[in-house]
């Protein structure tokens, strides 16, 4: 009876034990098709975040500068804000040049502000960096400002022709978007 009693007590053991590793499985199971499941939420989530078409033809844009006479500058568009490019003269290059960087507010030089071999050509984002109006002087007849550059009619900025705070509120320099030249009348901005 007695032997009975261990033998019976062994198998409940065994069941138990059997009971636990088969409530393992199961939870193992359960968590792995979780994970599927999870995975099978998550990609759809991934796939609409993924930048669409129209939004990576916008991380860049090409603009022909070939019109763009020396002094002049044209207004462009770049992931929906507006840009300036600039074909500065020799004078231009000249005054900016002239000018001690150490007493500018944003202390930058020409050549950090343009690529090399191509200082006449500048490119800044039209946003003034006070609270971001648009500055004028890129078309004809419009106010360039104390220095020469562009105006910020909103609070008073004032830029000089390398897009550089020389006055008014603006803390920094109009900034230069990453850009490069595709050929010699071609720059891709972005
Ligand atoms: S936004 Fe340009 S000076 Fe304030």
């Amino acid at each position: 009876m007695a032997e009975q009693q261990v033998m019976d007590a062994g198998s409940a053991e065994g069941h138990e034990e059997e009971g636990v590793r088969r409530r393992d499985f199961i939870h193992i199971a359960a968590v792995s098709f979780g994970g599927v499941g999870a995975a099978a939420v998550v990609y759809p989530l991934v796939t609409q975040m993924a930048p669409s078409a129209d939004v990576l033809a916008e991380a860049s844009v090409e603009v022909d500068v070939s019109s763009i006479t020396p002094g002049q500058t044209i207004k462009t568009v770049w992931r929906k804000q507006p840009v300036f490019i600039s074909n500065l003269t020799p004078e231009e290059i000249a005054s900016v040049k002239a000018v001690d960087v150490a007493s500018l507010r944003d202390p930058q030089t020409l050549e950090e502000r343009t690529l090399p071999g191509k200082e006449n050509w500048l490119v800044s984002k039209a946003v003034c960096t006070h609270l971001g109006c648009v500055p004028l002087g890129a078309a004809a007849g419009e106010v360039k400002g104390e220095f020469d550059g562009y105006f910020c009619p909103c609070h008073g900025s004032h830029y000089d022709a390398a897009g550089r705070i020389r006055k008014g509120p603006a803390p920094t320099n109009l900034e230069v978007p990453e850009f490069s030249f595709l050929s010699d009348t071609v720059i891709k901005i972005g």
